[in-house]
């Protein structure tokens, strides 16, 4: 037998800033699981590694707006992630986080060698600053006009209209995408590496992996086309990996830099939890292992330049990726994705209502590998429901059920076959060939196609044979056979799907009375006497309702987004809108009215008298929330009884489609009485 190979497998560390989606699972996570569970099925060795990442502005920024820390933020989502992976049998053997001490002592670590080994300078540019929140602005957090094209709304690091990258200070009248407010230029110094000088030996190493994916050496020789240059490694913000020297107060390392490096760190954690602490030199430092990183297309240059280069300049003699297949996107119905406009559909949403093995089969099948593909709610209903209902279902349950009402379960393993059911195994066999050589090169949508058409061969065979006709013709050995041979399909199957659809196999393979372990190379074993147990439907249809559901659900996150036209009164004359007195009023007592759940009696000073008025905002506002609330009011309206009570003037109050109501108070303090106009 051939030697073991080791294998590393690491999948994108996900933002710990939003729920995982679909587009996630696709890109980086069910191919990479695949991958793992079928080179342990060859019985390599193989370690996967994943964790959330929990650093970079976005996260800080959510914190903000919220109220809480960055910390509950990273907590909350971690969970989540966490609990779609479980859920869609995503089974890394640790998942760690980037917020958490090891990681940042390895990735302060890092920084160090790279510096002391002459790899960082430090630079002082001016960079958009944010004087409303008191913070710099990420690239991507500026917006103006393209300084190439004129466009508007071109952010710091890309112009959409024209295509052009962006040097962030050159944009036009810009706005913080955060404040609304004008940032301001303001110099600021951090910490490049010098990637200009790894450009020879990226290129050499880059060289030898003529076998990459045609999409990633495309991505990566536009990016190396204009030369390599320095990029900034740390960043202004208040949450991540503090930068590890003296005068770098409120500096800390980029995003990107410290997140790759979580891969290593998830690994020694794992060493640890399993009491091996040094074990994760086995694969890190052993030139044997064979390193894979699953990623998104937009991760390629942070995988196959970035991360490399800081691995290069080490003390510790780091393996480098053996291969990034990188994956292109997944359109949801038609569109991009989008989870600020919610047209994505959510791992926890969809496991709530499905099986997550139906989601690993769809997206599998339709992996986007070398193109953008697609998620269509009713293609997945018509896929799920062909393929694995109609076609494998359909052959599991015939065959079980004819087995078990003409031979009481028991199939007796043939002296002999005939030369179609040789045939027929033979061309099972060449497909399995088929799937090894698909799934070894990431070829998982290749793999289930080739598995669906195992089971087709499966029940074309059945029809040929019409066992039915064999056992009323009281040919019992030649039904027998039938049964034999669907059988050992069947068998075949539920290893070659195994990678794809874990459970699920299993499940076919306790009906078929065979145990839980088995490799790859058990293929080439046959089923032998065969004794049936626990049958029932392997596969559930999808039926119309439930689709349709999902299709409301995003109908919904559209119509949400649709802004509604605003309905006009006609003009007034300037001198008519003079005639309204308002002022401000400072509201000294509220209270409840009998009988009249909407309204409360308030008492408001405007400076030099005071008024009493009926306001219909009971429902938005305790009386104890409005004491002492200076408030826009209309005063010259003609008083008029409300409940018994003269009304002697009009609290103005904003309020929504769905009537949520606010009053209008002041930004700034003025004496009540002040004149509005
Ligand atoms: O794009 C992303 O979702 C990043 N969080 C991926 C990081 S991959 C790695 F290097 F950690
Ligand atoms: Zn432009």
């Amino acid at each position: 037998m051939s030697e073991k190979q080791k294998y590393l497998v690491t999948s994108a560390l996900p933002y710990a800033n939003g729920p995982l989606h679909i587009g996630h699972v696709a890109g980086a996570y069910l191919p990479a699981d695949v991958f793992v569970r079928f080179q342990r099925l060859q019985a390599n060795d193989v370690l996967y590694v994943c964790g959330s990442d929990e650093h970079g502005a976005p996260i800080s920024i959510k914190a903000e707006a919220e109220g809480v820390t960055p910390r509950d933020i990273v907590d909350r989502y971690h969970d989540s992630i966490k609990k779609s992976f479980d859920g869609l049998m995503i089974n890394f053997d640790n998942f760690s986080g980037t917020a958490r001490a090891q990681h940042s002592k390895l990735s302060q670590e890092f920084f160090t060698n790279l510096l002391e080994r002459g790899f960082i300078i430090q630079k002082t540019s001016k960079q958009w600053f944010d004087q409303e929140q008191n913070r710099f602005l990420a690239d991507r957090y500026v917006e103006g006009e393209c300084p190439h094209c004129g466009a508007d709304g071109a952010r710091g690091d890309q112009c959409d209209a024209c295509g052009k990258l962006i040097d962030a200070v050159e944009l036009k009248n810009p706005i913080s995408k955060i404040s609304g407010s004008t940032p301001i230029l303001k110099s600021t110094t951090h910490w490049y590496l010098e990637l200009q000088k790894f450009e020879d030996e990226l290129k050499e190493w880059l060289e030898s992996k003529k076998y990459w994916k045609e999409n990633v050496h495309n991505f990566i020789s536009n990016f190396l086309e204009n030369g390599l240059i320095e990029r900034a490694i740390t960043r202004d913000i208040d949450w991540g990996v503090p930068v590890p020297l003296e005068n770098a107060e409120g500096k800390v390392l980029y995003v990107w830099f410290d997140a790759p490096i979580g891969y290593i760190s998830s690994t020694k954690e794992w060493a640890e939890k399993i009491g091996e602490p040094e074990k994760w030199k086995d694969y890190w430092l052993d030139k044997k292992t064979k390193l894979i990183h699953f990623i998104g297309k937009d991760n390629i240059i942070f995988h196959t330049i970035f991360f490399p280069s800081f691995l290069m300049e080490q003390p510790e003699d780091y393996i480098l990726p053996y291969d990034v297949p990188a994956n292109e996107f997944l359109n949801l119905e038609g569109q991009k994705m989008s989870t600020s406009r919610n047209w994505t559909v959510w791992v926890n949403d969809f496991l709530a209502d499905f099986d997550g093995e139906y989601l690993r089969y769809y997206l599998a099948a339709n992996a986007p590998e070398n193109k953008d593909s697609d998620f269509y709610w009713k293609d997945f209903q018509t896929q799920t429901n062909n393929d694995l209902a109609n076609v494998l279902g359909n052959l599991a349950n015939r065959v079980f059920a004819f087995s078990n009402k003409s031979f009481e379960g028991k199939i007796n393993q043939p002296a002999e076959l005939s030369e179609l059911s040789a045939k027929t195994l033979n061309s099972a066999k060449l497909l399995i060939d088929e799937i090894g050589g698909n799934y070894s090169e990431y070829k998982v949508r290749k793999a289930s196609k080739n598995i669906i058409e195992m089971a087709r061969l499966g029940n074309k065979y059945f029809d040929e044979t019409k066992p039915w006709a064999e056992v009323k013709a009281g040919n019992m050995k030649e039904a027998e056979e039938t049964l034999y041979v669907c059988s050992e399909i069947l068998r075949l199957i539920s290893i070659a799907f195994s990678p794809i659809l874990p459970t699920k196999m299993l499940k076919l393979r306790e009906m078929l009375g065979l145990g839980k372990d088995f490799t790859w190379e058990s293929l080439d074993n046959v089923i032998g006497n065969i004794t049936l147990n626990n049958i029932a439907p392997l596969f559930k249809k999808v039926e119309d309702a439930e689709i349709q559901k999902q299709l409301d659900r995003l109908e919904a996150s559209k119509k949400a987004l649709e802004v509604k036209e605003l309905e006009h009164k006609d003009h007034i004359d300037f001198e008519d809108f003079l005639k309204v007195e308002m002022r401000v009023g400072k509201i000294l007592k509220a209270e409840k009215i009998k009988k009249a759940n909407k309204l409360l009696k308030v008492e408001v000073d405007f400076g030099s008298e005071k008024r009493v008025i009926v306001a219909g905002i009971a429902k938005a506002y305790k009386p104890e929330e409005l004491i002492g609330k200076k408030v826009a009011m209309v005063l010259n309206l003609k008083p008029r009884k409300v409940m018994g009570v003269e009304s002697q003037a009009m609290i103005l109050a904003a309020s929504d489609e769905d009537g949520k109501l606010s009053v209008l108070t002041l930004d700034r303090e003025l004496p009540a009485g002040s004149e509005i106009g």
